[in-house]
């Protein structure tokens, strides 16, 4: 008896201690063993949902590459007063997940504007390039070579069968991944008329004036997004370093031509007041340029939306059309979080898009519609070192010991350095790197490490995870070129070339087209003959 408690004490005194570390949670052999079989019982159980679909909602984290959305996935649980990494974000729940290989026709690792066009017309692209193809040539317009160029978007192909369309994101609406769904431009920095070199101004127009006056941009019944100095709109433009236009043009006005029942709106209350069971167009413009970061925003009335805010007005207007409709969300500055080395804030942006996601999963129904979540690229960004279960994601990876710990989020490059540079002074006496004081370290603007320096930090060529649920997202299984993903949501939707298989329950007509032996056969018999004939006629002379 008294040698019974003697052996079991240190054992559950050794629970208590895990339980105390893992903040409650007992993960121990059962723990795991019935997790493994719940998991097993949900794969097994699992059924694809095939067919097609009435509505599609793709969400773009712009830079969310895998680092990034496991850290997410933890600050996320850190935020809830978990351990963390046990978390799981919503999109994570979904049925499929694949992998996107993300380079563009020209380059290794890519841009937003060539990703976004292999995502949005289903061709890969070049570098900085919107909606035309690699045969267009950058930063210049040629309108023979650009006409021929020409791609059409997931919208064009949408508002053809006479679906709605949308586009939320928390950049200016004129920004590459918005851009690639509605605008041609031989660089995504032609967002206002001034930016295009003047040789070329009558060749193209703007990306803000292909929204409010081009096929399908014009049609969109939703578009809300930052940047106000692009449309014309007098405002003052901040800390906004975009641009503003010189042709005088009001697009707001444009925008309003010829549109009933249409609602703009500038702010928070405004946008959430609107009445979605009336408005048949809806555009809201929050802020000169990018939408402020989801930390730093004015969470009051007058304030700007958050993202999930936006994602459910946007689903309100849209999902009252019988046809269905297509909507392109993107969390844009989880990007410019990790272009700037703040790690904090680029996971705040990941988590806010979760929340969005997690909106639009439980208010629509996975018979009929697909939702995907990906990124377009991911970022120069690593979880690295031992630290402990459960320690801070936003802090010190080493033992406290150490003169000079070194964090778990750090990046490849950046700005980051001179942050963390004891002295610009060659000297080798003293550490290379400072320590920096808690206080500094919490802020939001706080720039993790980076050993070498760039203004900007850059993306990262490794593939993107894409998680789907609802009609044909099994397709999106598997690793597959990015441009697949368009080609994707035409088979599921019946929208743009891949719409003429939907006639065809079993797909007859593309098992067809897809099967050698019909026309491979005759090619092969006929290279042997002629292999034949060559030897005889060559052995004859
Ligand atoms: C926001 O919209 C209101 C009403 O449409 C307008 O009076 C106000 O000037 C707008 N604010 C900005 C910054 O554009
Ligand atoms: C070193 O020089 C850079 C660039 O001029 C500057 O931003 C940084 O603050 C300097 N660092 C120190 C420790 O003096
Ligand atoms: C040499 O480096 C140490 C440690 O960074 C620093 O304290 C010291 O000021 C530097 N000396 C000179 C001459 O720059
Ligand atoms: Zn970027």
């Amino acid at each position: 008896m008294r040698r019974a408690i003697l052996t079991t004490r240190p054992l559950w005194i050794l629970l208590l201690m895990v339980a105390a570390v893992t903040g409650g949670r007992v993960e121990n052999v059962e723990y795991w063993k019935q997790y493994g079989d719940s998991r097993l019982y949900k794969s097994l159980t699992r059924e694809n949902v095939v067919g097609h679909t009435k509505n599609v909602i793709i969400f773009i984290g712009d830079g969310m590459g895998m680092s990034t959305i496991t850290a997410a996935r933890i600050y996320k649980g850190q935020l809830a007063g978990k351990s963390g990494e046990e978390n799981q974000l919503a999109f994570e729940h979904f049925p499929t997940v694949g992998l996107s290989k993300t380079y563009n026709v020209d380059k290794q690792v890519p841009d937003s504007a060539g990703t976004a066009t292999a995502m949005f017309t289903g061709v890969k692209s070049n570098y900085y390039m919107l909606g035309l193809d690699s045969n267009a040539k950058f930063n210049e317009c040629d309108a023979a070579i650009n006409e021929k160029s020409r791609l059409d978007s997931i919208m064009t192909w949408a508002q053809a069968e006479g679906k709605h369309t949308g586009i939320v994101t928390t950049t200016r609406i004129t920004h590459a991944t918005p851009a690639a769904l509605y605008a041609h431009s031989n660089s995504r920095d032609w967002e206002c008329d001034s930016e295009i070199p003047p040789v070329f101004r009558g060749c193209t127009k703007d990306i803000a004036r292909q929204l409010v006056e081009e096929e399908p941009g014009k049609n969109f019944r939703v578009i809300l997004g930052g940047g106000m100095r692009q449309f014309g709109i007098q405002v003052d433009p901040g800390t906004d370093d975009s641009c503003d236009r010189t042709d005088g043009r009001n697009l707001l006005e444009t925008w309003m031509k010829g549109k009933t029942n249409y609602l703009f709106v500038n702010n928070t209350a405004d946008l959430m007041s609107a009445d979605t069971t009336k408005v048949d167009y809806l555009l809201g413009l929050f802020g000169p340029g990018h939408m402020p970061y989801a930390l730093q925003r004015d969470r009051g009335p007058k304030g700007t939306p958050s993202l999930q805010e936006m994602t459910s007005q946007a689903m309100k207007v849209l999902s009252r059309h019988r046809e269905g409709y297509v909507l392109m969300v993107e969390g844009g500055r989880i990007d410019h979080g990790h272009h700037a080395n703040y790690a904090q804030m680029a996971l705040h942006e990941a988590a806010e898009l979760d929340d969005a996601v997690a909106y639009a999963a439980s208010n629509t129904n996975p018979a009929d519609t697909l939702i995907i979540v990906t990124a377009d690229h991911s970022h120069a960004f690593t979880i690295n070192g031992y630290p402990n279960r459960g320690n801070d994601i936003l802090g010190y990876a080493s033992k406290s010991s150490v003169d000079v710990p070194y964090e778990t989020l750090t990046y490849a490059n950046g700005p980051g350095f001179y942050t963390h540079l004891a002295s610009n002074s060659s000297n080798c006496t003293g550490s290379l790197w400072r320590v920096i004081a808690e206080e500094e370290r919490k802020q939001a603007t706080y720039r993790h490490f980076s050993p070498y320096y760039l203004g900007d930090e850059t993306h990262a060529g490794e593939d993107v995870p894409v998680y789907s649920s609802g009609p044909s997202s099994h397709l999106l299984s598997g690793v597959f070129e990015q441009n697949y993903i368009a080609h994707v949501i035409g088979y599921s939707a019946c929208i743009g070339p891949a719409r003429v298989y939907c006639s065809d329950d079993n797909n007859v007509g593309m098992l067809r087209s897809h099967s050698g032996s019909t026309t491979v056969l005759p090619t092969k018999i006929l290279l042997v003959f002629l292999l034949i004939f060559t030897l005889v006629s060559k052995n004859r002379r």
